[in-house]
């Protein structure tokens, strides 16, 4: 086959057959394909789109690119993906959980992407968590503790490293076929027997319409389960932060508070007990949705999903006593950013919340920046909460007064307020 050919025939608007997919993937993978034929090639698929059988054979092709990770378990191996948001820490509490319901979770997490934060950045704030280790090791944790929250391992579908970042570099990211077979390839290699998908909407989500929302959330669940993975995908709001932190280690925090009960925000309780919910009835952990979310409140309140996230931490090199004792970094500066009149909050610019604490050095502005674990915002005042002078929007944790300074000017204009509550909006906002 000449490669030349086949991105004309793409180029055209032609379909392409499973076997000439393969032999691009094959080519991107081993550098058959030189640079400029894979950028032509992500823009003749960005233009002309993909049906949804050269979407299954691009996503199928990508993963077997790599290793494909075995598990012959005598329990079933879940997962998890978010399309992201801000303070969207779900993954630190749902693999525990999962987890504890009787699931094998094998969660390849990615870093930070623009305003929204990732959860590899936020383990990385816990002293000694080896975020990024091989996958022997990966195998090892998971049988151990029942979850490992990790990186991506070289060896994993290595065609999408190749194609996301020429994607990068010639404006072709925006593309539900090509983003489908991303993140699917990565989530298919992990060997999973059932996927839930957290689909974001909303001012602080990529996708910020519902509408195209759903088109993803449909896109991604159609090829997971003509790929012959289970997978249900749930549409949720993003129109604010989720849960009261944003920045890295102000978010383990809430997640250690949520796993121990100390504190638990009802909007992700909502979000993490649904999608617990929902995987576990795919995979047949649970008879239907009421009595996997007894088996969440179960592992909850009795300890075990706490304990097995604390055994996570220790075995990939954090604290032993992590959870009864978590250590982390923190910020100099601590500042309420409270509005001068009193007033409920009706609406929040969530991304411009992201981009505050990317201000203040939680999240990169480059690839190669160093985050700074420590700082971000906490007491984040949800939509509805009554604020003022004495009722802070939030407290941020700055370097320095002059950056804590910025980010309470941008809190203060990316926050309405109004003398009126606003109506109540649901969290959950759909079912794919
Ligand atoms: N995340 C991915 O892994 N790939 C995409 O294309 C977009 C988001």
């Amino acid at each position: 086959m000449l490669a030349p050919e086949v991105i004309r025939k793409k180029r055209d608007g032609a379909t392409l057959t499973r076997e000439e997919i393969a032999f691009l993937v094959g080519g991107i993978t081993d550098g058959g394909l030189s640079d400029a034929q894979v950028g032509a090639l992500a823009m003749a698929f960005f233009l002309k789109g993909l049906d949804a059988e050269e979407r299954l054979n691009l996503t199928t092709a990508m993963r077997d690119s790599g290793s494909v990770m075995q598990w012959d378990l005598d329990r079933p191996v879940l997962d998890k993906h978010s399309t992201g948001g801000v303070g969207d820490k779900v993954s630190l509490m749902l693999a525990p959980i999962l987890a504890a319901c009787g699931a094998a979770v094998p969660m390849i997490s990615g870093r930070g992407l623009g305003h929204t934060g990732g959860t590899l950045d936020k383990l990385d704030s816990i002293p000694g968590y080896v975020s990024t280790p091989a996958t022997e090791v990966i195998r090892r944790v998971v049988l151990q503790t029942g979850c490992a929250i990790v990186g991506q391992t070289s060896d994993l579908a290595p065609a999408d490293r190749r194609l996301y970042a020429t994607r990068d570099a010639t404006g072709t990211v925006e593309s539900i076929p090509l983003i489908v077979a991303s993140i699917l390839s990565k989530k298919l290699a992990e060997g999973l027997d059932a996927l839930v998908l957290d689909v974001k909407t909303g001012s602080g989500a990529f996708m910020a319409s519902q509408e195209d929302a759903r088109a993803l959330a449909t896109a991604l669940t159609e090829v997971a389960n003509g790929a012959g993975v289970n997978t249900v995908a749930l549409i949720t709001d993003m129109n604010e932060v989720l849960g009261t932190t944003a920045g890295n280690a102000l978010e383990v925090r809430e997640a250690v508070d949520y796993l121990t009960g100390a504190a638990r925000e009802t909007r992700l309780h909502e979000v993490t007990a649904s999608l617990a919910s929902a995987v576990l009835v795919q995979a047949r952990l649970a008879s239907d949705e009421d009595a996997a979310r007894a088996q969440v409140d179960e592992v909850l309140e009795s300890g075990a999903a706490a304990e097995v996230f604390g055994s996570m931490v220790a075995a990939l090199g954090g604290p032993a006593d992590f959870v009864e004792n978590p250590t982390l970094p923190s910020a100099s500066v601590t500042r309420p950013v409270a509005p001068q009149r009193p007033g409920y909050v009706t609406s929040v610019d969530t991304r411009a919340v992201g981009l505050v604490v990317t201000g203040l050095g939680g999240n990169r502005r480059r690839e190669d920046d160093q985050i700074d674990y420590g700082v971000g915002l906490s007491r984040i005042a949800p939509i509805g909460a009554e604020v003022g002078p004495d009722r802070p929007l939030a407290i941020v944790h700055a370097r320095g007064d002059s950056s804590a300074a910025e980010a309470a000017t941008a809190l203060l204009k990316a926050v309405r307020t109004s003398d009126e509550p606003p109506a109540e909006r649901p969290v959950l906002l759909g079912r794919v």
